[in-house]
């Protein structure tokens, strides 16, 4: 029996494609998505994994047609605001990351602040919703942090940093999927991701269901993680003392 993937992040990609392929609109491909984002959380628990961070929208997806952002953001309340109760009932914490950006409708900030309240001691999953996230930004964010609370250049190490980060609790990946079958971090996660196995999956974000979470995991197992050792046993069990 395998011990579950601790941490599974998911770029969630293909949604526009999904609503051309169907002649549609690029809104609808964003709202069928919902369905994957309930589909992910189930099989989260269902697998025993612990922390869950689903790619809701990038610093970069600014720049899309404003009528395309407004959709994305007033979709994430609506998922909010259509999953919350079931979410809580399932022991699941929500939290956002990012969430730094004026242009983030107020009503959704509302939404959001309510949705962390409520889950705040729930344990059984940790759902991270990256909305408004970029790495790059993250550790920019984590350096003005350590010189604004004057830590010497000498004293500053990979704990700092980390220490540094908006969620400092929240674990390494040790999985990162991305559907639509392109090959890119997209500026995902950067500092939390630097040891993830790497799935990409060839399915559109609105069709991924249980089991191409399972397919991700299953495939998560065969790899052999060695975190830059050579001696299979050790390196693994370096990852356990890590992870515990
Ligand atoms: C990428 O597809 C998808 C997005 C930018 C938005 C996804 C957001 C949701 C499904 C809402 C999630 C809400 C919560 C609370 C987790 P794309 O538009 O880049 O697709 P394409 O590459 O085919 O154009």
């Amino acid at each position: 029996m395998h011990t579950p993937p601790r941490h599974v992040a998911l770029i969630m990609d293909g949604n526009g494609r999904w609503a051309e392929q169907r002649g549609c609109e690029r809104a609808d491909g964003h709202s069928a998505g919902e369905e994957g984002v309930v589909a992910s959380v189930r099989a989260a628990v269902d697998s025993g994994v612990s922390w869950l961070t689903l790619f809701a929208f990038s610093t970069e997806n600014w720049r899309r047609p404003q009528p395309e952002v407004d959709f994305i953001m007033r979709l994430n309340q609506r998922v909010i605001r259509n999953n919350l109760r079931a979410w809580n009932d399932m022991d699941v914490r929500m939290r956002y990351l990012g969430v730094a950006d004026a242009r983030i409708p107020k009503c959704v900030y509302e939404d959001i602040a309510f949705a962390e309240d409520l889950t705040r001691n729930n344990r059984t999953l940790t759902l991270t919703v990256a909305l408004d996230h970029g790495g790059r930004r993250d550790l920019a964010r984590a350096a003005r942090s350590i010189v604004a609370h004057g830590v010497p250049a000498d004293q500053i190490t990979e704990e700092t940093l980390a220490g540094h980060m908006q969620f400092p609790d929240l674990p390494d990946v040790d999985l990162l999927v991305r559907t639509s079958a392109e090959h890119r971090l997209s500026n995902f996660m950067l500092w939390q991701a630097a040891y993830a196995e790497l799935v990409f999956l060839d399915v559109l974000w609105p069709d991924f269901r249980a089991e191409h979470f399972r397919q991700a995991v299953d495939l998560y197992h065969r790899r052999q993680r060695r975190f830059g050792d050579v001696s299979q046993p050790a390196a693994q069990a370096a990852a356990v003392s890590t992870s515990a």
